[in-house]
């Protein structure tokens, strides 16, 4: 096997160098975390249901012209990305009051809102993510009036987008948060979304019922993480039935050589 060097590890994924440079490769571990970190655990096959359902998420979005980081899919858990340098701001967009939001304005959880809502937070785990304006964005160089421009058009499409597909498998889509990044060609700049989509970074409701089909599962001590994002993918059709979506591969079998 191809020794890889690690270039990040984060709370979810692990970035390794890629085959070509200005590629990467994403993978997807199955560790969950709440409250910037404070809480934490494994659940077993987490990673791989997030991986497939980003997939089938991002080459949705690339058929509609949203351009983002994904190449394609390599294994379980394993996702070809570019690589990107990352705009510091986590953008959430909302339709339906819950959490932060909620809690913040005072809001009822599940309140439709008057129309979708984009929010920009700094990405910063030491800061525990603070809310930011556009007018601080640009004042800071975070990102540009015109990247901002562009940020906010995409992620309302990608809300458009994303409404319509899970509305169709009986998920209301409460909110999701998104990271863009910037794709340096040549002398040539353009943002494309990264990161990833899925239940990780999205709220999702079962339309009938209500239930949470998310992170909140975890959040909130809910159980049943697993069962439901295979949920997920089942309605969209990403998985079928009894689809293995358990694995061993492990990290520690793509891990950083430091001798390479
Ligand atoms: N295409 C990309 N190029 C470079 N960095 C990326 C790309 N896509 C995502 N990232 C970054 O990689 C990290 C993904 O790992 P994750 O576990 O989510 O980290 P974190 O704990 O920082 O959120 C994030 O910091 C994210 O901003
Ligand atoms: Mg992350």
């Amino acid at each position: 096997m191809a020794r890889r060097k690690q270039i990040y590890e984060g709370k979810a994924k692990i970035l390794y160098e890629g085959p070509e440079p200005g590629t990467m490769i994403q993978y997807f571990k199955d560790d969950a975390t709440a409250g910037n970190g404070a809480k934490h655990a494994i659940i077993d096959g987490k990673g791989v249901l997030n991986n497939r359902i980003s997939e089938f998420v991002m080459v949705g979005l690339e058929q509609i012209g949203i351009p983002t980081h994904f190449i394609r899919r390599l294994n379980m858990r394993e996702q070809l990305i570019r690589q990107v340098e990352i705009v510091p701001l986590e953008v959430i967009v909302r339709n339906v009051a819950a959490g932060s939001l909620a809690k913040r304005y005072g809001l009822k959880d599940g309140e439709q809102l008057p129309r979708s809502i984009v929010e920009f937070c700094l990405k910063s785990d030491e800061l525990g993510d603070p809310p930011v304006s556009e007018d601080m964005i640009t004042a800071f160089n975070w990102a540009s009036p015109q990247e901002m421009d562009d940020i906010m058009a995409y992620a309302l499409r990608i809300n458009d987008f994303l409404c319509g597909m899970f509305a169709g498998v009986g998920i209301r889509l409460v909110d999701f948060k998104v990271e863009f990044g910037r794709q340096y060609e040549g002398d040539m700049v353009r943002i494309v979304l990264a990161d990833e989509i899925s239940p990780d970074s999205c709220r999702l409701w079962d339309a009938a019922t209500g239930e949470s089909m998310d992170k909140d599962r975890f959040r909130k001590d809910l159980g049943g993480l697993t069962d439901a994002y295979r949920e997920v993918a089942r309605r969209l059709g990403i998985i079928r039935d009894n689809e293995e979506t358990s694995d061993t591969m492990g990290p520690v079998l793509v891990s950083n050589n430091d001798e390479d």
